[in-house]
């Protein structure tokens, strides 16, 4: 009965401090608002960089653990693994948004394979493309007017259509597939796990020499390091996938609406919503999207509508949080809350990084973001560090040798001196890993 009181009294503590943060989030916008005229803007037009350093949101970590996070349950040092990017850190945000993206779903509904309206994609629900077209004209970020947008669970089966339907069916060859490295430790694998007859992965596409037609897939940002990406091979016969899953504000500043052939998006790494496994391709030559969607039907009969419904209602939200930022139903929009959370991130590391001299990390010129209209850097949603010792050849056993987990840079194409390293987690767990990190320097 003791330990049942105890920890109502931490959720009441929690909730209380989630009321006072909301409420504190709020003067400070109203009392931005006195001096601004118009509607409230996530980050108000004009502010300095140096100014955004933000508004307090709500931390779980004080109530969350009521022993020491750094050591397990048999006192040794706790394993901290930041080895995937499970976008945790986004479950605060939703949480003190409470119900407003609650939606219930009667047992009759939803019963039917197809979908209503008479979009190309025959599963893809209806609001889900309302709520996509309207989430990239408010982040600024794709160009939506003719393109057929194809729903898939999660980018990667979108990624498998892609390749399914852009290789050349005819072919005695499968065509190779490149992308420059470091690139998503993801990618070879899945282009060759079913030692397909239509395509092969061929490696970095900075090494790409053969005179034949390619598929090149463009991360931009890219996974794992962050930076804008270009087509590198631009040779006739070639094709290109891009994928934008990091194309959002609180990653990058927006420079331009996207604009390419094939394009994919994913609530994964937009909300954080990884679990409801929902991407979406915009796709510009209508037979391409004819295959995508035949892979797909292929594959699943189509996409999960639960989870469509579902996306819908977040990335509804999402945009209401934008357009109403500083009003009494949202205090703060969603983009402007994760910007601030990923720079005050992303600060915590390069201090830790400084102090140890052990590490180095990529460096970002700041560019005008359009969302933003502000000059800003970019804050990846992966880091990716550098073991600069010359006594350390494998950068991943040396954080393993201090219980952090991490993937070591052969898994992108490129050297063991680099790893990356999730700045998506709870914040219990990132806290505890910058711990680590300064401890390792000392
Ligand atoms: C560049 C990139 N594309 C695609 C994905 C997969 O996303 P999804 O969860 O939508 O399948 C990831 C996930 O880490 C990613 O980093
Ligand atoms: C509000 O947020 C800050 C920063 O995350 C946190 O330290 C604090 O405990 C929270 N609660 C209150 C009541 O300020
Ligand atoms: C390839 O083409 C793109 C788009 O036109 C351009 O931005 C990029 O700089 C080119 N890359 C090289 C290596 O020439």
């Amino acid at each position: 009965m003791a330990g049942i009181a105890h920890v109502v009294s931490l959720r009441h503590l929690l909730v209380l401090s989630l009321a006072l943060n909301v409420s504190l989030i709020l003067r400070d916008i109203n009392q931005n608002e006195k001096h601004q005229s118009g509607a409230p803007m996530a980050v108000h037009k004009g502010t300095k960089a140096s100014q955004l350093r933000f508004l307090s949101f709500p931390s779980e970590s004080a109530a969350a653990h009521e022993t020491n996070p750094s050591v397990d349950e048999h006192g040794g040092q706790r394993v901290i693994n930041l080895d995937h990017g499970d976008p945790t850190m986004y479950e605060q945000y939703w949480k003190a948004m409470g119900d407003k993206t609650t939606i219930v779903i009667p047992g009759w509904q939803s019963m039917s394979y197809f979908s209503a309206g008479k979009n190309l994609c025959w599963f893809l629900e209806p609001e889900l493309a309302t709520q996509i077209v309207r989430l990239h004209k408010v982040a600024g970020n794709a160009v939506t007017e003719g393109r057929h947008i194809v729903v898939g669970t999660g980018s990667s089966q979108l990624f498998l259509a892609a390749l399914y339907a852009l290789s050349p069916q005819d072919s005695s060859n499968p065509i190779s597939v490149v992308s420059t490295a470091p690139y998503y430790s993801s990618y070879p694998l899945m282009t060759d796990c079913v030692k397909s007859g239509l395509h092969k992965w061929a490696g970095d596409a900075k090494q790409f020499d053969k005179d034949e037609p390619y598929i090149e897939l463009v991360t931009s940002p890219n996974n794992p390091d962050g930076f804008i990406r270009h087509s590198v091979v631009n040779r006739t016969g070639g094709i290109l996938i891009h994928d934008l899953a990091y194309y959002w504000p609180q990653y990058t500043p927006i420079s331009a609406p996207s604009d390419y052939d094939l394009t994919m998006f994913t609530v994964s790494k937009s909300t954080g919503h990884a679990g409801t496994r929902i991407g979406w391709a915009l796709v510009k030559d209508v037979e391409v999207a004819k295959r995508m969607v035949k892979f797909i039907e292929l594959n699943t009969i189509g996409v999960s509508k639960d989870s469509q419904l579902r996306a819908a209602k977040v990335l509804e939200v999402v945009s209401d949080s934008s357009e109403q930022a500083g009003g009494s139903e949202y205090p703060e929009s969603f983009f402007h809350f994760s910007h601030a959370l990923m720079t005050e991130r992303w600060r915590l590391l390069r201090e830790a990084v400084k102090d140890s001299g052990l590490f180095s990390l990529p460096k970002f010129s700041p560019a005008h973001c359009s969302f933003f209209d502000n000059n800003l850097g970019t804050q990846p949603a992966f880091s990716w560090l550098r073991c600069d010792g010359d006594d350390v050849d494998d950068c991943e056993s040396f954080f393993r040798g201090h219980k952090i987990l991490v993937r070591g840079g052969k898994h992108f194409g490129v050297s063991p001196k680099y790893v990356r390293v999730s700045m998506l987690d709870r914040e219990e767990t990132y806290n505890l890993f910058i711990e680590r990190l300064s401890q390792i320097s000392s």
